[in-house]
């Protein structure tokens, strides 16, 4: 009997993977083995040091539920929630780019009339957005369902404050008109921190990080024959465009607001200082 060498270990875990009746898992299961212990090989952790990262690992567990899903978090300032959206979603061709969903989606948010103000009594600049919705070829797809969504002037989500129940801000979902069209008003988006107070902030502390997103507003579109597309549209100018916490950006997905001042406003809206447009067409891929 000798002294069990490292390489062993690895090869006696990856054989007891071996015989997982499900290709894909075992594929899986032996690809999770075969990184870690590489992982553990380079980072060469003393006993204390793996402890600590289970510690970080389980606080990120306790801290996973409801709203906060320290999980996803994690996943996303380690690049991987873009990386598996990415892979997902190659991009090509003339069709709309996505990005990350984030943690604060609704899913069945409240139908808005076209033109509704989904700001309510949210402070900020006001911003029309008019967006437009077609296949590849350009064509208008009337009553795509939009959802739109975004964080207030004070870089949080309704979802992140304590709204009544059935109260929703800067959040609404609507059916594109005849040519595909859909407009609302909303606030100027502006860039906020993803949440720090817990064990991803900071490992983003611990590691120089900010925890800053540029500017930006969610859309989610879903039409009939197409796959749905989740993205936002990002201001450009902003200073964290190109260091995004989540590593969010793609150049396509940013755009000038323009200056509303010299335009006709909107509806019948009282506007006397300052107000943007956010104007886009949203390409969707064939299904
Ligand atoms: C967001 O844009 O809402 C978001 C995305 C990833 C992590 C945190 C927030
Ligand atoms: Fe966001």
């Amino acid at each position: 009997m000798g002294v069990v060498r490292p390489e062993e270990i690895t090869q006696a875990s990856l054989a007891s993977f071996g015989n997982a009746p499900d290709p894909r898992m075992r594929h899986v299961s032996q690809a999770l083995v075969k990184h870690l212990h590489a992982f553990v090989s380079e980072v060469d952790p003393t006993p204390d040091e793996w402890m600590a990262g289970i510690e970080f690992l389980t606080r990120v567990g306790h801290m996973s539920q409801g709203a906060r899903q320290e999980f996803i978090l994690l996943s996303d300032v380690l690049g991987v929630s873009m990386l598996v959206d990415t892979m997902a979603n190659p991009g090509g061709g003339n069709a709309t780019e996505s990005t990350v969903l984030g943690p604060f989606y609704v899913d069945n948010p409240p139908l808005a009339e076209q033109g509704a103000d989904i700001a309510k009594g949210v402070e900020g600049v006001p911003m029309w957005i008019d967006v437009t919705v077609t296949d590849i070829s350009g064509r208008p797809l009337a009553g795509a369902i939009v959802d739109i969504w975004e964080g207030g002037p004070d870089g949080l989500y309704d979802v992140q404050r304590n709204l009544a129940p059935g109260e929703y801000d800067l959040r609404g979902r609507f059916a594109a008109d005849q040519d595909g069209r859909v407009t609302c008003w909303a606030k100027m988006p502006v860039s906020y921190p993803v949440p720090d107070d817990g064990p991803v902030g900071d490992l983003l502390a611990a590691t120089g990080r900010h925890p800053w997103r540029p500017a930006h507003v969610h859309f989610r579109i879903s039409a009939e024959g197409h796959p749905p597309l989740i993205t936002h549209l990002f201001a450009s100018g902003d200073q964290y465009l190109t260091s995004d916490a989540v590593f969010g950006v793609k150049p396509s997905l940013v755009l000038d607001l323009e200056d509303g001042q010299d335009r006709d406003i909107p509806g019948d809206r009282p506007i006397d200082g300052q107000w943007k447009i956010m104007e886009h067409t949203f390409v969707l891929a064939d299904g």
